[in-house]
């Protein structure tokens, strides 16, 4: 490889602009991005002049075949996750793929085959595990600072806040709503933090009742709700092998507060993410505030991501979000939309 990492990207939307290309702006001696594709041509070349991006394709497969490529962004809505990257991976080319990884976990699988059939990295974005504020959480985790963790609690609470924009509302292109949306990010983000234990069954709750409500107010723009057929609000309660629990709540439309948020309860302490907070049991005194001097720093850290992902790729090494851990996400989504659907706690192999 030359000293640049050769970028693709596919899907020339939100994210695309509002983070993997800034991203890999930010970084010009160590990565390039040298083509772009996406099915809206003119899209892609009002985004190629915008970053100045040398060519454009209306088809990621013309590209994979055109150009030598180290890596592509996978930035289209979910449901071209698992195509566009099984496509890249088998055309021998590193994936950065955007949440959520897929719209399904057979999909996950897939994915993860055509990576190890072909020997490259595949990995998924989430880029709240690069941000300053997890990274110490993460490392105060590691010293022991909350013990044996058994309870966590998973916020993901948006009050108004349904994505009108793109296919985000269809569950046939965004494989569900808030879970497989928002949700994920802090379910990813709260497992790494409990050092992965495997999950054995769920227990969720999937509602639809606001967003389909005539008149309904979110984010101030106009809305067609006949193409809304996801859920508004799920719950649920994940059950690990180490016998802790997480309890999971994520809207885009609810009645109550916005938050985004993690609580993580171990044996020694008591974590809180947002803003980050630890409690401990002090001898003769009771559970007080111990948080350490810190900065309190960014949550999520797109550029951090792009910069760690781009190293991964020069140097061979594995990067910090693993595909299969995003595909045991995956297994609990998918877990939750069938549990909601049945009524019933489901297992998970
Ligand atoms: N990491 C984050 O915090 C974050 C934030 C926003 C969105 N996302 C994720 O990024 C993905 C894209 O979201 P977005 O907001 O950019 O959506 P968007 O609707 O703004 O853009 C998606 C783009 O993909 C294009 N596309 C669709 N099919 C394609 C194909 N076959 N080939 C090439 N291009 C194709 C569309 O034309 C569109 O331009 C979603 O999975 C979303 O969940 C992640």
């Amino acid at each position: 490889m030359g000293t640049r990492v050769r970028v693709g990207v596919i899907g020339a939307g939100g994210i695309a602009r509002g983070a993997h290309l800034p991203g890999y702006a930010k970084i010009p001696e160590e990565a390039t991005v040298v083509a772009i594709s996406d099915i809206d041509e003119p899209r892609a070349q009002q985004v190629a002049d915008e970053f100045g991006i040398a060519r454009v394709y209306a088809d990621f497969n013309e590209m994979l075949a055109q150009e030598e490529l180290d890596l592509v962004s996978v930035c289209t809505p979910p449901f071209m996750h698992c195509a566009a990257s099984v496509a890249a991976l088998n055309a021998g080319v590193n994936v950065i793929c955007e949440k959520p990884m897929a719209m399904n976990a057979a999909e996950g699988e897939a994915m993860i085959a055509a990576a190890q059939q072909n020997d490259k990295m595949l990995t998924i974005g989430f880029q709240s595990r690069y941000g300053e504020r997890a990274q110490f959480l993460k490392h105060l985790i590691e010293q022991g600072e909350l013990g044996d963790i058994y309870f966590a609690r998973v916020l993901a609470l948006r009050r108004r806040g349904i994505p009108w924009w793109g296919v985000f509302v269809e569950k046939d292109k965004n494989g569900g709503g808030p879970l497989i949306d928002i949700g994920v990010h802090t379910l990813d983000l709260t497992l790494w933090l409990m050092g992965h234990p495997t999950p054995t069954a769920v227990s969720g709750a999937v509602f639809t009742k606001l967003a389909k409500r005539p008149g309904l107010y979110s984010r101030r723009v106009p809305i067609d709700q006949s193409r809304y057929t996801v859920e508004d609000f799920a719950t649920a309660q994940i059950r690990f092998d180490t016998g802790a629990v997480i309890n999971l709540e994520t809207s885009w439309a609810l009645n109550i507060e916005n938050e985004v948020n993690a609580y993580i309860c171990g044996t020694e302490g008591g974590a809180t993410l947002r803003p980050l907070k630890i409690l401990k049991e002090v001898p003769n005194a009771g559970l007080l505030d111990c948080t350490p001097a810190h900065e309190e720093g960014r949550e999520h850290n797109h550029a951090g991501q792009f910069a760690q992902v781009v190293r991964n790729v020069k140097e061979g090494t594995p990067p910090l979000v693993k595909a299969e851990e995003a595909l045991t996400v995956q297994r609990i989504v998918d877990a939750i939309y069938e549990s909601g659907e049945t009524g019933q706690m489901v297992a998970i192999e």
